[in-house]
């Protein structure tokens, strides 16, 4: 069958919303952006603002479970943000330990799979214990993947690919004239994840922040002013709406 513009075989993909509320969309990623904005804006400190995100976050993981996606990569932690105060990095951490915690039991029974994109071994001992333990327990979970980037940099990403191939070049395994897109891809922290179709980036800052910028090369962007606390199910519709009216072309005409 041919496939639609918008990526779903889905016959009915003229009246896409009607018949699927993603619009073809398998694969969603987010920067989640604005925490520290929401909370200036209400007077509150920043904490409070990364409490709401956590909520927003639940909120929109419920969401696209019930939309029928099949992957939604949300970017909670970059490599970068060890630079903010220590008080942030440790109120982050925090939050990320009790959002494991209460939400482990919703994940086992909505059948959501988790993973972790990202260097998440580097963060404190309890975190990488409860992450592990999390990963196990749903990794027969096939409703929906989680990705969660704790720890991630896409250059970082990069970076470990390159060497985790030069060692397999190294060990005569692999001749470096017959390297291939796909061998890059698989030594990515992505590599069992369906191709990123649609990248959303709330409060309004128009750049990457080095997230997935392997992934995204022909994934449809998305920006919204909306900040992160803010983002509900009313907003992702919207995100899906824009994507099914999007020609992808991917090189070709
Ligand atoms: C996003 O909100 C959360 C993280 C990066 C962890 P910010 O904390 O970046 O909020 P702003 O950008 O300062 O508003
Ligand atoms: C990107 O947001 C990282 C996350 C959402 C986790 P930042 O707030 O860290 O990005 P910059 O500093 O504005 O580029
Ligand atoms: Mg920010």
């Amino acid at each position: 069958m041919a496939r639609s513009k918008n990526g779903s075989d889905d016959p009915a993909a003229g009246t896409a919303g009607l018949s699927d509320p993603t619009f073809g969309v398998r694969h969603v990623a987010i920067i989640m952006d604005g925490n520290g904005r929401w909370a200036k804006r209400k007077h509150l400190p920043r904490a409070l603002g990364h409490k709401k995100g956590v909520e927003a976050v639940r909120n929109i993981v419920r969401t696209a479970g019930e939309m029928g996606v099949e992957v939604m990569t949300l970017y909670a932690f970059s490599s970068e943000n060890w630079s903010r105060p220590e008080e942030e990095v440790s109120d982050l951490m925090g939050l990320l330990r009790q959002y494991i915690q209460s939400d482990i039991e919703e994940f086992v029974q909505n059948g959501v799979r988790l993973k972790v994109i990202g260097n998440y071994r580097a963060l404190d001992g309890d975190i990488v214990a409860m992450i592990d333990n999390a990963i196990e327990r749903t990794a027969q979970n096939s409703k929906m993947t989680l990705a969660v980037a704790l720890n991630y940099g896409a250059q970082d990403e990069m970076l470990r690919a390159v060497r985790h191939l030069a060692e397999r070049v190294g060990e005569g395994e692999l001749d470096p004239q017959a390297i291939g897109l796909d061998d890059i891809a698989n030594a990515l922290d992505t590599a069992d994840l369906p191709p990123l179709d649609l990248l959303i980036r709330t409060s309004g800052e128009l750049r990457l922040s080095n997230f997935l910028l392997w992934q995204a090369a022909y994934s449809e962007l998305y920006f919204t002013d909306a900040l992160w606390p803010d983002f509900d199910k009313a907003e992702l519709e919207k995100a899906f709406q824009s994507f099914g009216h999007r020609e992808r072309r991917f090189g070709g005409r």
